[in-house]
């Protein structure tokens, strides 16, 4: 087997050995797929100061992130649907994300439920809510984060309408996956997958069932979440949603600096500057060129956080430089959990966390709080 030595390594294993409609799944965007190319495309665009005759010893990665020590400033974003790229994905990833000291989020939209995360895990996890019409499943689900003791919820703000993905429709997305005849001829190639999925319980979305009307029944995910998510959602809700949590609260979807005046005026802990890894509007900026303005406007006033795109410790560092305090990864866990399950999590923190370590020393800095516009090169225009 070729050494796994990279984040698009494990990309590839994870394409090979996941049901087709799973991979593709994660690996889109919604529509043209322009903002979920940007959001790579322009960490790319922006180059580093290489720095010489500095001395780069006892260099460290450790942060905090909203006030808890990680191991680096790079947490694990809410992905739905991580319990079909592996049996048991979100408990896999949370462990894996605890034993490597960085946060876990666990989705509305997993498949293991919170109860389920918080039985296999010790560390606390976020918990990540879309706000849904039906009331007494929001206090309820939020009833059921405070039990466990989650360490913030992550309130998603850019999802109350879904941005369509065409290749989730075409393939008839669900879970359990429909056996369909194309879908069944597919899975007849994944049987490790299938192997370990039959092992387990834990087959649909895990915190809904039970709760919200009509999930068992629905064929389409993106129908389902028409009927359920609240449009209606406003800085009230939001306002309302925050007092019967109680707890630490990230904003998560804000792209625009007078959305991020907002909620740090609302008093949020941190924001997430993020478009859903370019899954909602299509023709979005991507985050990492909108991370300067944000912190321009509100870096004094609130942590901020980023993701979309990032797939490599170099690309953290940029981001880190541009001023975020820390960094969100999705797909990059994914193809590692998708790849090799928890092993292969583990293998996508160790190679951000190295490639973070030696491209910190390269541009002559030892700790990774002191990154700044000093290690950018500005002339070349992406600002
Ligand atoms: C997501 N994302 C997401 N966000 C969220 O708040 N709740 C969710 O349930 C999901 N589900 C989800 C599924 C999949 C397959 C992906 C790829 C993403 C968005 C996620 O939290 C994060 O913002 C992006 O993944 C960041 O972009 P990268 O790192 O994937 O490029």
């Amino acid at each position: 087997m070729v050494a796994i030595t990279c984040i698009d390594d494990l990309k590839r294993l994870h394409r090979a050995r996941t049901p087709r409609m799973f991979y593709d799944y994660a690996e889109s965007g919604s529509y043209t797929e322009q903002t979920f190319r940007d959001n790579s495309d322009d960490f790319s665009r922006i180059r580093l100061r290489q720095k010489v005759a500095v001395d780069m010893s006892g260099r460290s990665t450790r942060s905090e992130m909203i006030g808890l020590p990680v191991a680096m400033p790079v947490g694990l974003a809410p992905v739905g649907l991580t319990g079909m790229q592996h049996a048991d994905g979100e408990i896999l990833a949370a462990r894996a994300a605890e034993n490597f000291g960085v946060p876990f989020t666990l989705s509305t939209m997993s498949i293991c439920s919170i109860e389920d995360v918080a039985t296999h895990c010790s560390a606390p996890f976020m918990f990540q809510l879309y706000v849904m019409k039906d009331q007494e499943f929001l206090e309820a689900i939020i009833n059921r984060a405070k039990a466990v003791n989650c360490s913030a919820l992550v309130l998603t703000l850019d999802l109350q309408i879904l941005g369509q993905r065409h290749k989730d429709l075409k393939n008839g997305l669900s879970a359990p996956p429909k056996l369909t005849l194309p879908t069944m001829m597919n899975l007849a190639t994944k049987w490790a997958w299938g192997f370990e999925m039959l092992k387990t319980k834990r087959r649909s979305f895990g915190n809904i069932v039970g709760h919200a009307k009509g999930v068992g029944d629905t064929s389409s995910l993106s129908s389902w979440t028409a009927e359920q998510f609240d449009e209606k959602l406003d800085w009230d809700k939001i306002a309302r949603i925050r007092d019967m949590w109680g707890g630490k609260l990230i904003l998560k979807g804000i792209l625009d600096p007078d959305d991020a005046r907002m909620a740090a005026d609302f008093g949020a802990d941190a924001i997430v500057v993020s478009n859903h890894g370019g899954r909602q509007l299509d023709g979005a900026v991507s985050s990492i060129r909108m991370l300067p303005q944000i912190v321009k406007a509100v870096g004094d006033q609130v942590e901020i956080h980023m993701d979309g795109g990032i797939r490599s410790g170099q690309d953290v560092l940029k981001a880190l430089a541009l001023g975020a305090d820390a960094t969100w990864i999705g797909r990059a866990f994914i193809h590692g959990l998708g790849a090799m399950g928890e092993a292969g999590v583990t293998t996508a923190l160790d190679i951000i966390r190295k490639e973070l370590d030696t491209t910190m020393a390269l541009c002559g800095e030892r700790h990774v709080n002191d990154l700044g516009l000093q290690n950018l090169l500005v002339e070349n225009g992406f600002f």
